[in-house]
């Protein structure tokens, strides 16, 4: 693409508009042929048989059997909004992204969705919800592709093919279509324990929002933030929403499956079309960036742990307000594609092995799912910045470039020169220090503690909210099969907390093991509960 192909809204302009409008009072093939009928097929003689020569049958039905895309690998179920961010300048000493800086404001669209479920299934299920922001920057797109669900099962992405395996139907009978209650995904959560504390987000009432419109949203990895003077900050950055933090009860969950199975979906649609514009505060938790990466003992690269609030308050830096429903649910919710990789002038990676995989798998992923490399050019990934690429060619390209020598500096199109260089806006990678070492394939010690983060969340809980995990780990458990895999689970929750393994080794009529390690000695953290929720500004 080159500039001149983009409108400063990122729509498509000119002939694209045109065909996106699809009125008028006469139709056409895809060749703009105009058509006199298009519900009988050329035939010899009414009664005949159908021709091949029938060249408007044969397209028309050729591109209905093309219509489908596959879904998502994961997420594959969601909902979609446009918006706009306005930044308040107070992460301008940290970060010198140019849409952070006092009071810009910047579109945005945002895809929420489930994990585990195809594109068809149930809102309510008992799940992680993605939560994921394209920013139109004019510094090209910043892409944070979040949960709602502040650490991840895994900390290493070689482990993610295998997680959702685990979690997804079991390849012989395809059940169940979108929860947790089942072998495999208990099998997967009870033999790496490094997942013991995501699984007891999603047996809280977290697993199961209210809306799409009261869910936090988390960046989950730490990232690095770099302001105007090269200084580096890590950063984890959280969404607050104005509503609050608001749940379904299971029953509740259950009952809206089936009467409503695309309840945050329409919950969402309708609450913008009403002009009840759900927002967001952004904010940051920063921590300096020491060598060794930590903060207060938690090793800021495990993105299995949070920094408590208490320990880290979260700053405010801009307010996120969805005010546009997509008007084409293909064009945009299922073409929109997100990447951890899109980033803009001060914002940089860290060394967390989870973002390292993830890095590489969503560009990869997209080329399956949307047939070729050019998928930045479908309208809704357009950045609204102007793009100079040397990409040539390719399925689906749509771009024509000008010019004989794709390549830069070249001494041809009119002596081409290439200017780079952090003073001129381009993406410098902070040169951070890579300690010499021995090539290994082997988590650090700082990644083996699995079980005192969980412990400190179930601490943190009210007793309706214990009350609740209680019931959803023995529901959850009680749909296992191997009996084996229950008693493992009860093992995990032992070394959490006694009170916790206690009441589902009750329910599933078991008896409760002993810990195996000594159980953690940490503090709870209020704003863990829904609760004891606070939001900054308000
Ligand atoms: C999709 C979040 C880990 C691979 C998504 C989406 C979200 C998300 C929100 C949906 C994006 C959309 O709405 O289109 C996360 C978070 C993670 C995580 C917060 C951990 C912190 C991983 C890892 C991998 C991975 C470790 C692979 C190694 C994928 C793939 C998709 C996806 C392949 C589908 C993307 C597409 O088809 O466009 N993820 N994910 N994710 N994720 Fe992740």
């Amino acid at each position: 693409t080159g500039p001149d192909t983009v409108s400063p809204t990122g729509q498509p302009t000119g002939a694209d508009q045109a065909r996106m409008a699809q009125s008028g009072s006469y139709l056409t093939n895809a060749q703009g042929t105009r058509l006199y009928d298009t519900d009988h097929s050329l035939k010899a003689g009414p009664r005949g048989p159908v021709l091949l020569q029938d060249h408007h049958l044969r397209e028309k039905v050729m591109h209905f059997d093309h219509e489908r895309i596959p879904e998502r690998v994961v997420h594959a179920r969601g909902a979609g909004a446009h918006g706009v961010f306005r930044s308040y300048g107070t992460a301008a000493n940290v970060t010198k992204a140019a849409f952070l800086a006092e009071d810009v404001e910047t579109p945005v669209f945002v895809r929420f969705s489930t994990v585990l479920g195809s594109r068809g299934s149930s809102d309510t299920v008992r799940d992680t919800r993605g939560f994921a922001t394209k920013f139109y920057t004019s510094e090209g797109v910043f892409d944070l592709v979040g949960n709602n669900i502040p650490v991840f099962f895994i900390q290493d992405a070689i482990k993610f093919p295998d997680i959702i395996h685990a979690g997804k139907p079991h390849p012989d009978r395809e059940i169940p279509q979108a929860q947790s209650a089942h072998d495999t995904f208990w099998d997967f959560v009870t033999l790496h324990t490094e997942a013991a504390h995501h699984t007891l987000w999603n047996m809280s009432d977290r697993g199961i929002p209210r809306s799409y419109r009261t869910m936090e949203g988390f960046g989950v990895h730490t990232f690095r933030l770099v302001n105007a003077a090269g200084e580096t900050t890590l950063v984890k950055f959280h969404w607050k929403p104005k509503l609050g933090v608001h749940s379904l009860v299971w029953e509740e969950a259950q009952i809206i499956n089936g009467v409503d199975p695309d309840f945050h979906r329409r919950d969402l649609a309708d609450a913008i079309e009403a002009g009840a514009y759900p927002q967001w505060e952004f904010g940051i938790q920063t921590f300096p960036d020491t060598p060794d990466q930590t903060f207060e003992g938690i090793d800021l690269l495990d993105p299995t742990n949070i920094v408590p609030e208490e320990l880290a308050p979260i700053q405010p830096i801009g307010l996120l307000t969805l005010d546009r429903n997509p008007s084409n649910f293909f064009a945009e919710t299922e073409q929109v594609a997100f990447h951890v990789g899109h980033l803009v002038p001060g914002i940089d990676i860290t060394d967390d092995p989870l973002l390292a995989g993830r890095l590489f798998s969503y560009l990869d992923t997209q080329i399956t799912r949307l047939a070729g490399p050019n998928f930045p050019q479908i309208p809704i990934n357009r950045p609204h910045a102007p793009v100079n690429d040397m990409l040539r060619d390719g399925f689906h390209q749509t771009a024509v470039h000008r010019g004989v020598a794709p390549y830069r500096p070249n001494s041809l199109d009119g002596g081409c020169p290439f200017t780079a260089g952090a003073d001129l806006g381009a993406y410098v990678e902070t040169p951070v220090r890579v300690p010499e070492a021995t090539k290994v394939r082997e988590a650090p010690e700082s990644f083996n503690d699995h079980f005192s983060q969980p412990r400190r969340f179930w601490l943190s809980m009210s007793p309706p909210e214990r009350e609740h995990i209680i019931g959803a780990y023995t529901f959850e458990l009680g749909k296992c099969y191997e009996v084996a895999i229950r008693e493992r689970a009860l093992q995990v929750l032992a070394n959490i907390d006694p009170e916790l393994c206690a009441g589902v080794a009750a329910g599933l009529g078991l008896p409760a093991p002993e810990p195996t390690v000594p159980l953690a000695d940490v503090e709870p953290s209020p704003a863990l509960s829904q609760v004891g929720h606070t939001w900054p500004t308000d």
